[in-house]
């Protein structure tokens, strides 16, 4: 295939960036939408030119990390996968491809396509965890019967990487799909009642004061997350915070 990528191109955080044109030449269907970057920076590096800066690491899915705006789209026009698992089989001979960073307030660009979200990682600190004892006397989770539609609940919500494609996609930058879903994988297992007012409190806290927006029930997150993650964690986070305000005021 032939085709034309328009990138963003943005030399740092303070530069005002614009879209550059880039032809490539000879990709594969079977490659991976990275590959295909991979062939266009090698090409620019024989060139002399500067490559363009792009986040990846698993290439599986996994890590979350491969930002990119396809074509108006968070993670490109495929459902259910990341920018590491779309392949150029989507695409035709001769199309145009526009590429751009994953963007919000709360993401701010670092360079070309690649954006700051430790936002997130503040957001997990406030709270995306449960406290072990570790004295020697730890019972054994194991021991702890949980519900199956309980524990598959929490594990679907456990599954989000933490990608940024839901706040990406969404017109008020909201980042409640992500901390729906951090705070459900908690809350649905009983390991996770001990902190569980402290913890949704103080995570939506910080999603605040990182800027992100609120949820006015588009959808459109839902629709664009890589991993499923449902609207109904959402609906869970909400409920968790209105419970925890209530118990805090008596
Ligand atoms: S909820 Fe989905 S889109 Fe949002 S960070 Fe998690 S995996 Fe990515
Ligand atoms: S590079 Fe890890 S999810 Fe895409």
């Amino acid at each position: 295939m032939n085709l034309t990528l328009k990138i963003w191109r943005q030399k740092s955080p303070k530069d005002q960036g614009k879209m550059v044109d880039y032809p490539v030449s000879d990709i594969s269907e079977h490659m991976s939408f990275l590959e295909m970057m991979d062939v266009l920076n090698e090409t620019l590096i024989a060139k002399g030119e500067e490559p363009v800066a792009f986040d990846h690491d698993c290439r599986e899915g996994i890590c979350g990390m491969c930002s990119m705006y396809i074509n108006g789209e968070a993670h490109g026009p495929d459902r259910g996968v990341t920018t590491c698992q779309l392949h150029m089989r989507k695409f035709k001979d001769g199309d145009t491809i526009y590429i751009e960073p994953f963007r919000a307030k709360a993401f701010p660009v670092i360079k070309d396509l690649s954006v700051d979200r430790s936002s997130f990682d503040r957001i997990q600190q406030a709270g995306g965890y449960i406290s072990v004892n570790t004295s020697g006397n730890t019972q054994d989770a194991n021991a702890i019967p949980i519900p199956k539609d309980d524990a598959d609940l929490a594990m679907d919500a456990a599954t989000c990487i933490g990608c940024g494609a839901c706040v990406a996609t969404c017109k008020n930058s909201s980042a409640m799909l992500f901390v729906g879903a951090k705070v459900s994988q908690y809350a649905l297992l009983p390991q996770g009642q001990v902190e569980a007012s402290q913890r949704v409190q103080n995570m939506v806290k910080q999603m605040d004061d990182e800027g992100f927006g609120n949820c006015t029930n588009t959808g459109a997150c839902e629709v664009e997350c890589p991993k499923g993650i449902s609207l109904t964690n959402i609906a869970r986070l909400n409920r968790e915070f209105l419970s925890a305000k209530a118990s805090s005021k008596n």
